[in-house]
C-alpha cells in the first residue's frame, strides 16, 4: 500500500497522481485533503506518516505548494524519513541511499509529466542495504 496525502497546493496533482500510479497496479490509499478549502499541511503529513509508522503502508507521498512545510512535518515523527524531491536522480538516491520511507512533491514546483516521473523513480527504487547507509540512518535517528 502506498499513503498518499496533501494540503489544497497540492490538490490537483494528488488526484492525477493517484490515477497515473493506480494504472499502473499501486494500491493507494488517499488520506485526504479531499477539497480545494484551504487546509493545514501538518495533518496530512502525520495522517501519512502513521499509516507508514503502523505498518498499514510501506511507503508515502505527500503534495502541498512547495514539499517543504509537508516534510517539515512527516520528519517531526520518529522512524519516518521524508524527502523532497523535484528531480529522479534526488529520487532515486533517496530511496537507495537515505530508505527514504516518504517523498514530499511541490505542486507548485513541478509539471504534472515531471511529479509523475519522479514518483515513479521514488516507488521502484530499493534501499542499497549497504552497511555505510545503514550506519548513516541510525545516526540520524532519535
Ligand atoms: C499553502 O499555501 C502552502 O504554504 C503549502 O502548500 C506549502 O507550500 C507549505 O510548505
Amino acid at each position: 500500500m502506498i499513503a498518499i496525502g496533501c494540503d489544497h497546493g497540492g490538490l490537483d496533482l494528488k488526484k492525477q497522481l493517484v490515477e497515473h500510479l493506480e494504472k499502473k497496479g499501486y494500491e493507494i490509499k488517499d488520506f485526504g485533503t479531499y477539497t480545494s478549502d484551504s487546509c493545514d499541511y501538518p495533518v496530512y503529513a502525520k495522517k501519512v506518516a502513521q499509516s507508514i509508522i503502523d505498518g498499514e503502508s510501506e511507503l508515502g507521498i505527500l503534495i502541498c505548494g512547495t514539499g517543504i512545510g509537508m516534510s517539515m512535518a512527516a520528519n517531526k515523527v520518529s522512524g519516518i524519513r521524508a524527502a523532497v524531491c523535484s528531480d529522479c536522480f534526488s529520487a532515486e538516491k533517496t530511496r537507495e541511499h537515505n530508505n527514504a520511507n516518504i517523498l514530499c512533491m511541490g505542486a507548485r514546483v513541478l509539471g504534472n509529466e515531471l511529479a509523475f516521473r519522479i514518483a515513479d523513480t521514488f516507488l521502484e527504487t530499493k534501499f542499497s542495504e549497504d552497511e555505510r547507509h545503514k550506519r548513516r540512518i541510525s545516526m540520524i535517528e532519535d
